[in-house]
């Protein structure tokens, strides 16, 4: 594909009128909307304006005054055509890892004759290590199995089923009609992890019936970094599971001070402490960006943006890389890996010549397309520049060698 046409496919692009959502520095092609989503633009102002005039003027009144104390809910209902959720089966709070605990724990607390937690091996290394800690301290065995294996694997010891809906390495994509349909008849529990899926296609937890779900704010969802997570707990579900991290904030009256704790009803049991407000107040601009855009837009884009990187990369410098994700579109979703066995340094190469990139080790380069903000002609040029880099192996520098503490 040539620039030119390139160009063509942005001028049609349905989705061009967010791209003038965010603030990027020029000439920079950002594919690391996967790790750490680009700032939008109305978020310095919406940062302002909370610490200046809420924070700064009203002060502690400010939890009633500005309705701080409802922003959980508030802002977590902007999710819900993000996901396919109900807005009351959503929250934002904490961190994707502490809400996968909470969720996770209250699954298999629900499930008492049940002694196993079920998951994929290989999956991303906080899901495997709240699990690990939870199945520990509750007396259970986590399961770890082939992804492919997981359906078959279910059974009526399976308390439940917990897996990250895309990968994080190849972006394949898990069947999540498939998983539910399976756990649920064998009387499991599903808790999904959706950090690489939010934001990037089209989901509809409701429709396929998830029972759990967490994911992370500052990727795909352009909350900034280390924005609050969000979970969603199915309607039918919240008055029957306990939330393990129980705090005031979930209390059914946290301002009684009572001694004893009687859980909220529904979603806002799943709190725990005070919400972050500034966290919060990026999130919501963040979530702003996806006003009026439809995800099926995003998913379609999703898919011909990695297509063409997988096209042009493989045309052009085909012989120096290995294709790590799904060929099929349809089996991935918004990133693409390749794998080369200087991963690193290629990658250094790479943000070097303005193309940004991330490294997951020992051997893949990893590249996200944000539909939101990248354009088709970012991907021609950025499979351009990194064959030239290959083929000219400018990346065996020793300055491109030296690693940082971030990857
Ligand atoms: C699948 C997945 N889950 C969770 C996280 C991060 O969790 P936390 O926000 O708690 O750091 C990531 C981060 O990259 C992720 O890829």
């Amino acid at each position: 594909m040539t620039r030119e046409e390139a160009e063509q496919l942005d001028a049609a692009d349905p989705l061009a009128f967010a791209r003038e959502r965010f603030i990027l520095p020029e000439n920079l092609i950002y594919l690391d909307g996967n790790s750490l989503g680009a700032l939008p633009r109305a978020v310095p102002a919406m940062l302002a304006d909370t610490a200046e005039r809420q924070w700064g003027d009203d002060l502690i009144g400010s939890w009633n005054k500005h309705g701080w104390i409802d922003w959980p809910t508030r802002v977590a209902a902007k999710l819900s055509p993000i996901v396919g959720a109900q807005t009351h089966e959503l929250l934002i709070a904490d961190s994707t890892s502490v809400c996968l605990f909470k969720l996770l724990g209250a699954a298999a607390h629900a499930r008492p004759q049940r002694k196993t937690i079920l998951t994929q091996q290989r999956n991303f290394p906080t899901d495997l290590y709240v699990a690990q800690g939870l199945a520990e301290m509750m007396g259970l065995q986590l399961k770890a199995v082939p992804a492919d294996e997981v359906i078959g694997a279910i059974d009526a010891d399976t308390a439940a089923v917990t897996l990250v809906h895309v990968d994080y390495r190849s972006a394949s994509i898990h069947d999540m009609r498939a998983v539910n349909a399976a756990a649920h008849a064998e009387g499991a529990l599903t808790v999904w992890d959706l950090s690489h899926s939010a934001g990037a296609i089209a989901i509809d937890l409701d429709g396929t019936a998830c029972d759990l779900a967490v994911g992370c704010g500052y990727k795909y969802l352009n909350g900034g970094p280390g924005a609050p997570a969000f979970l969603f707990v199915a309607d039918r579900l919240q008055n029957d599971l306990q939330s393990p991290l129980q705090g005031w904030m979930g209390h059914a009256d946290p301002f009684a001070f009572e001694d004893d704790y009687r859980p909220a009803r529904a979603i806002n049991r799943f709190l725990t402490g005070t919400p972050s407000i500034l966290g919060l107040a990026a999130l919501e601009a963040g979530l702003d960006t996806f006003a009026d855009v439809s995800m099926r837009d995003v998913e379609a884009k999703a898919r011909i943006l990695s297509q063409i990187f997988i096209d042009e990369v493989e045309m052009r410098c085909g012989a120096e890389v290995r294709l790590e994700s799904p060929r099929d579109p349809r089996e991935r979703a918004s990133h693409v890996v390749f794998a080369h066995a200087d991963a690193y340094a290629v990658m250094q190469a790479l943000i070097d010549r303005n193309v940004i990139g991330d490294f997951r080790a020992p051997t893949l380069m990893r590249f996200g397309f944000a539909p939101l903000y990248n354009t088709h002609a970012q991907v021609v040029a950025a499979a351009e520049i990194l064959a030239d880099i290959l083929i000219a192996r400018s990346w065996d520098q020793p300055r491109f060698k030296d690693r940082a503490k971030v990857t």
